[in-house]
């Protein structure tokens, strides 16, 4: 194994709850309840995707220009929960898988389908600590297209086969086997469908399943 790549929202911070509340907002104006097992299905996927399954479940449609205002409402939702992060809000065992990788000379990438990846990075103090940063500016496509992951893995010319990626999401899993990286599933007492691995949380994978895998 010869790099990381992370995903963001869940893996790094926990702020999949709040795209998670913003769009049980956005679907509450449409009249539509929002569950939270129609919400893992969002997980991983863009902004404007999400919109378009949430569209399809309430059996609603909207034209481009509704669209875009439910997009943009949205987003600002989801700032003003964000607007307080800090350090503090790093997940358990990221700081120290990411000190782990500089000590055995493992770079570490980003692979996140968010926009607003640097600003939460920045938030966070963590944000050099990328040498790439793939984020939903640089990509065309959605989880569970693998494009996210590739990219990450072309700019930092390593071989697809050497990158272990962490996902929380179904989607996000998806694109890492279909990427040929190494998945790894975090979710609390459970596990992701169709990861290589599953742990609870970063924080619970012992230093030596990285040890075997290198
Ligand atoms: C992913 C989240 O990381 O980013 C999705 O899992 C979200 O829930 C997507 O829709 C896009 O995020 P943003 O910040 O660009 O709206
Ligand atoms: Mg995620």
């Amino acid at each position: 194994m010869r790099a990381f790549i992370f995903d963001l929202d869940g893996i790094i911070v926990d702020t999949a709850k709040y795209h998670f509340k913003s769009w049980r907002i956005i679907s509450k104006n449409f009249g539509f309840e929002l569950l939270e097992t129609q919400n893992e299905l969002l997980k991983g996927l863009s902004r404007e995707e999400s919109l378009e399954r949430i569209l399809s479940w309430a059996e609603i449609s909207i034209d481009e220009f509704e669209r875009k205002k439910c997009l943009e409402k949205k987003n600002e939702l989801y700032k003003g929960f964000i607007n307080n992060l800090s350090q503090m809000d790093i997940l358990p065992g990221v700081i120290k898988l990411i000190n782990f990788a500089a000590l055995k000379g493992i770079p570490i990438a980003l692979g996140s389908a968010s926009k607003n990846a640097h600003q939460i990075l920045k938030k966070l103090g963590i944000e050099n600590k990328f040498k790439v940063i793939i984020d939903g500016n640089s990509t065309s496509k959605s989880k569970p297209h693998p494009e996210v992951f590739l990219k990450g893995a072309q700019i930092l010319g390593i071989n697809p086969e050497q990158v272990i990626v962490f996902e929380d999401s179904i989607a996000g899993v998806n694109a890492a086997n279909k990427a040929k990286m190494v998945s790894v599933g975090i979710c609390k007492g459970g596990k992701i469908e169709n990861a290589r691995f599953n742990f609870n949380s970063l924080d619970d994978i012992p230093l030596e399943f990285f040890e075997n895998l290198i």
